[in-house]
């Protein structure tokens, strides 16, 4: 973090600073900087919530929660705990906030990262302002979901931009600070040979999967207003698509990539009440097994009526040159058979076999799969001879041309790592613009919007299975299937 040239040590003021996120990978992903000695070396965290509380206690919260994540090095944990601090108040008051002043003090630059319900985004920011910690080297880092539609997410926005200019905010969207995620952008702009094939004349079409192993749980007051449509395709899912559909930017900084991205958000084709019914698929888990443990279903764990979809796919549409008549499927949802989240590039077949008929059922087309979760993956499969001799003659076979990250580098990084040192340095490239954020809601409220038109409501899949059958069907035409 740069502190341009004040006095005053770094501050990253933690809202939410005792919740799940903070404790479940905020916190563990500072450990981890702090053990590779990435840390501004005299950065202060506040941990802010309102239960009761101090420094103390709040260290040994800390402690116990990174005990269950990781084996912890104790001289790292001394050098990050000498770092924290709490202060128990409520930030939607403006004598919190003054608290938060007192507390911050002389400062260089100031992070306040806001893990909290977005519905209190508005009164943090005005308080925020009224003990003036929102000067020019405050910076505001905003969790997901900005909204719940359009509306809701301009009223934030507008909230946020009411206190602080454009360039002070980062809006998080994890999966872009996923090692893969980023390998993906390499791998199609740092090389010549994927870019001339990345289009409508060679790929069949893209798959985008995000399937977790995990129920809703616990979380389900805050799911079943959003949904798998809300919690998962509007910012992730579209980002992933985003990523791989758009042009080159002109250079890797923040405006030429996000620009890119938006382009690509603003060419996808809205779902109709006729398109709807065919193109998309909405589900919700009843009771079923994953992994050999029984699942209840979505309406026992929330004990009420819920017409909220725990899984969805589609097949989306980008209008525009190079994209025109390639689907891309996308589908997620909870309580699936495997976590995986992976990007499948389905070229197109031969245009004509010159190898004869003994070969036609060896012949597969090319395929890269990015794999992003368990594992880190890229694969690409290609055609070539199998080895050997054989009567039949030339015989083929299919074989992965395979770069593994996993083993590159020891301990696989939380995609938080990444975000917090680019919050430090000011870096905007993996954040997401408002401009993006708007404009991926309008694509998912017109797919809300024809959801409602054409009464369609969540079918039922057991969990453990991959959705609803017709998720099957939405892929099949054409011969096309999900990667197994
Ligand atoms: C969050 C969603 O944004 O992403 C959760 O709110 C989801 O519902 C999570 O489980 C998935 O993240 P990851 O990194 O575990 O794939």
């Amino acid at each position: 973090m740069t502190n341009d040239g004040e006095n005053g040590r770094e501050v990253l003021v933690l809202l939410g600073g005792a919740g799940d996120l903070a404790l479940r990978m905020l916190l563990p992903s500072l450990y981890f900087l702090e053990v590779d000695r990435l840390l501004p070396h005299d950065l202060r965290i506040i941990g802010v919530a309102r239960g009761e509380g101090d420094g103390d206690s709040y260290k040994a919260l800390v402690r116990e929660q990174l005990g269950k994540r990781a084996t912890v090095e104790e001289a790292a944990w001394a050098r990050l705990a000498a770092r924290l601090d709490y202060l128990s108040v409520d930030m939607t008051q403006n004598e919190g906030a003054a608290l938060l002043a007192e507390r911050v003090g002389e400062h260089g630059s100031l992070v306040v990262y806001f893990a909290l319900s977005p519905s209190l985004y508005g009164p943090v920011c005005n308080a925020l302002q009224a003990a003036g910690l929102t000067g020019p080297k405050s910076r505001l880092v905003l969790e997901k979901p900005i909204g719940r539609d359009l509306e809701s997410s301009r009223k934030t926005n507008a909230a946020v931009g009411a206190v602080v200019g454009e360039e002070q905010i980062f809006r998080i969207d994890h999966y872009l600070g996923k090692e893969t995620v980023q390998n993906l952008t390499a791998l199609r702009f740092a090389n010549v040979l994927f870019e001339p094939l990345w289009d409508r004349n060679t790929i069949d079409h893209v798959q985008i999967t995000i399937a977790e192993t995990e129920k809703v749980g616990d979380r389900w007051p805050y799911y079943d207003e959003y949904g798998a449509l809300r919690d998962m395709v509007q910012n992730h899912m579209l980002q992933l698509l985003c990523l791989v559909a758009m042009e080159a930017p002109s250079g890797f900084d923040p405006d030429a990539v996000r620009d890119e991205k938006v382009k690509v958000l603003r060419s996808l084709r809205p779902f109709s009440k006729d398109t709807v019914a065919h193109d998309t698929v909405r589900g919700q888990y009843v009771a079923g097994v994953v992994e050999g443990g029984a699942r209840e279903g979505y309406l026992e764990e929330v004990g009420k009526a819920s017409k909220t979809e725990t899984f969805v796919a589609m097949k989306v549409a980008i209008d525009n040159w190079r994209w025109d008549g390639v689907p891309f499927f996308l589908r997620t949802g909870k309580n699936l058979p495997d976590r995986r989240t992976q990007i499948v590039v389905q070229f197109k077949p031969l245009p004509h076999n010159i190898f004869g008929q003994a070969t036609d059922g060896d012949l597969f087309s090319n395929r890269l799969v990015i794999d992003l979760q368990p594992d880190e993956n890229i694969v690409l499969t290609l055609m070539n001879k199998r080895p050997g001799l054989s009567e039949e003659g030339m015989r083929l076979q299919s074989l992965p041309l395979s770069l593994s990250f996993s083993q590159s580098g020891g301990r696989r990084r939380i995609a938080y790592e990444k975000l917090f040192l680019d919050v430090f340095r000011g870096d905007r490239t993996l954040f997401v613009r408002r401009d993006e954020v708007e404009q991926a809601w309008k694509f998912i409220d017109g797919v809300s919007a024809a959801w409602a038109a054409a009464n369609i409501e969540p079918a039922p899949y057991a969990a453990g299975t991959w959705g609803p059958q017709s998720s099957s069907a939405l892929i099949s035409p054409g011969g096309r299937s999900w990667k197994a």
